[in-house]
């Protein structure tokens, strides 16, 4: 049976005496169940200080974004030897802000996958269509293209430790959700992509609903046969709300 996944992206909020006290409530009540991963993905530069407090909690930890590169002079960088130097074990990588705000492209994106592969670290690749995309019928092509970017550049063995996460850029932080049917079919698209290249990894493959996920609408999302889990930012933010989203994917699990 494939993993369930919940990961908060805290995007660029925070403070250290907040995210102390969140981390605190996190701590306390994530649940510890057989195939959910639970993770938070907090600004890089509060990483160290996620871990320290994590413990041996059963809550693993993410970056929102990487360096392709290894070292060297790139201001305003870091690497993935960095990352599993301070025990990060996931990237988002191509969140629809890094490629729209930063220009990040599909090249760029599959660089990083490819890099982040090589360091051992589970990239989590995000893709996902603009509501004028979605407005002209070309979902299924955007994504697929987004997709096959990395598959070319990394080989479809490799999506055995890829998580991919399909956000809608139209859903995020906007309070719109996809409904559930809308986010199944893509999300049994992208499988079905994979399938194309390999029935077992596909069938494997975590695929994770972002854009707007809440305590209220996590458990219709998660019933759909397709999704995997969530990547969450503005509820990942509140203890309560996470911590009922990480028990709804326990549930949906049964
Ligand atoms: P949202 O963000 O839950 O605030 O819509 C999701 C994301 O961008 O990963």
């Amino acid at each position: 049976m494939r993993k369930t996944i919940v990961a908060g992206n805290w995007k660029m909020n925070g403070t250290s005496k907040s995210i102390k006290t969140l981390l605190e409530s996190l701590t306390a009540g994530v649940p510890v169940v057989e195939g959910l991963v639970t993770l938070v993905c907090p600004p890089a530069v509060y990483l160290s200080q996620v871990k320290q407090q994590l413990g041996s909690a059963p809550i693993a930890l993410g970056a929102q974004n990487v360096s392709a590169q290894s070292a060297g002079a790139l201001t305003g960088e870091w690497s993935l030897e960095m990352l599993e130097d301070i025990g990060c074990e996931y990237v988002i990588l191509g969140h629809s802000e890094r490629r729209s705000i930063f220009a990040e492209s599909n090249a760029d994106v599959a660089d990083k996958v490819a890099a982040t592969l090589a360091a051992g670290l589970i990239p989590i690749l995000c893709v996902g269509e603009t509501l004028e995309q979605r407005n002209a019928g070309e979902t299924l092509a955007l994504v697929a293209a987004q997709i096959d970017a990395v598959l070319q550049r990394v080989g479809v063995e490799d999506f055995a430790s890829v998580v991919i996460a399909y956000e809608p850029v139209w859903a995020i932080g906007t309070g719109l959700t996809a409904t559930p049917e809308q986010a199944q079919e893509v999300h049994a698209a992208i499988r079905a992509q994979l399938a194309e290249c390999d029935a077992d990894i596909a069938d494997q493959l975590s695929i994770l609903y972002g854009g707007s996920m809440n305590a209220g609408n996590a458990a219709e999302l998660l019933a759909q046969q397709d999704i995997d889990g969530g990547l969450i930012g503005g509820a990942s933010l509140k203890a309560d709300e996470f911590l009922t989203i990480c028990a709804v994917a326990t549930e949906s699990r049964k």
